[in-house]
């Protein structure tokens, strides 16, 4: 599939799009402006910034109960008192981009499921003057959520909805990566690399391994969907959020470098540990999501303990093995193979591998992995 030549999105996603989003952690009525400045203050002194991640992005619950006199969509009077356009400029102003959260139908998401009070903050019949409203405000990043867009009389199908904001878009003039979300009841991988530079493939994530193992395992047979441009997105990033281990953590990260994933960090960064922000950073794992071949992984084989990923690279390829068990287990390395502790071949790593995560040199002999633990190597070419 051709998926690198869609002059529309042209110059956006050609990498997977990292940054932060505040959903997964402060929710609805957690977020304010004070969360969103201090968060950019600290993708800045974290080394988020510099490692890569330059959106932030609002998610759902930054509007106002009802539109303005005039139809346009308004910021809450409280939680965003100073208003979207100030908020973009601090944004812009600690060299970030500003995404932001919008809906096709007649509600948001917040709406249905966190019993937030409004009225018609779904953009259905306002979406070019919703998207001119956030495009004046400095937006550069739109998440366009379904949120059972076709209820209330709107006739939306899933394709619709999305073409019709893709075009209100491509009417703009400011360019926005366009994140799309319908949770892959319509395999948008068939349809919406066209549309979008990413699309959710399920429903939501949690912060516990199931979840996580849950959302990864639906994530097999999707990889040829995707390249520069477009993305599958299997949904933010639990790192660092109470529910996971350090251990899951790493796990989780490393699962959506080899996937291509988005990287939108969803903890709160301004209180995060410095193993997260190891984490989050780690240049190895980053080199591997960042990829400029674009070509997805995935897993490649499974055996009774562990997973095999693989992921294609432009000078070689990235191995992925994680031990699924709630136990460690010991394995070995040993010829260029890493093997079961009883000689089973799992994955060949060949000469020159390389730890992704330290950079030192594949070890030879034991490798200890506990339980829900990846390791992480880089293969040369052969
Ligand atoms: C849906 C999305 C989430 C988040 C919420 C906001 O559940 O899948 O990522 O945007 O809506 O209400």
């Amino acid at each position: 599939m051709a998926t690198t030549d869609r002059p529309a999105k042209a110059g956006l996603a050609v990498t997977p799009p990292m940054g932060w989003n505040s959903w997964n952690r402060f929710r609805c009525y957690e977020l304010n402006e004070d969360v969103v400045v201090q968060t950019a203050d600290a993708m800045v002194a974290s080394g988020m910034r510099d490692a890569g991640y330059d959106y932030l992005v609002v998610d759902d619950c930054w509007q106002a109960h009802r539109r303005d006199g005039s139809g346009r969509l308004q910021s809450h009077p409280r939680r965003f008192a100073s208003g979207m356009a100030a908020l973009g400029e601090e944004i812009h102003a600690r060299g970030l981009k500003f995404g932001m959260y919008l809906a096709p139908g007649r509600k948001t998401c917040a709406m249905i499921y966190d019993r937030y009070h409004g009225e018609a903050l779904g953009s259905f019949g306002h979406e070019q003057e919703d998207l001119e409203t956030l495009a004046g405000w400095g937006v550069d990043y739109l998440k366009y959520d379904w949120c059972r867009a076709n209820r209330g009389g709107t006739g939306l199908s899933e394709g619709e909805a999305f073409r019709r904001m893709a075009e209100a878009i491509g009417r703009s003039d400011r360019p926005m990566v366009y994140s799309i979300s319908e949770y892959g009841r319509t395999k948008p991988w068939t349809w919406a690399p066209e549309v979008a530079h990413l699309w959710r493939t399920t429903g939501d994530i949690a912060a516990n391994w199931r979840s996580v193992m849950r959302i990864a395992d639906r994530q097999h047979a999707l990889a040829p969907f995707a390249g520069p441009g477009g993305w599958n997105d299997p949904d933010m990033l639990e790192v660092g959020n109470a529910g996971l281990s350090g251990i899951e953590s790493r796990s989780h990260f490393m699962m959506w470098a080899m996937l291509a994933a988005p990287l939108m960090a969803g903890n709160d960064l301004r209180t995060m540990d410095e193993p997260t922000r190891q984490v989050l950073t780690n240049p190895g794992v980053l080199a591997i999501s960042q990829d400029p071949l674009g070509r997805q992984g995935s897993r490649t084989a499974r055996h009774r303990s562990f997973d095999v990923w693989h992921r294609d690279l432009a000078d070689g390829t990235a191995v992925g093995i994680l031990n699924r068990t709630n136990r460690a287990i010991t394995a070995r390395v040993a010829g260029g193979w890493l093997t079961t502790a009883r000689g089973t071949r799992l994955a060949r790593l060949g000469e020159g591998a390389r730890n992704a995560w330290t950079g030192r040199p594949a070890p030879d002999g034991e490798l200890t992995f506990s339980a829900h633990e990846m390791h992480l190597f880089r293969v040369r070419a052969a």
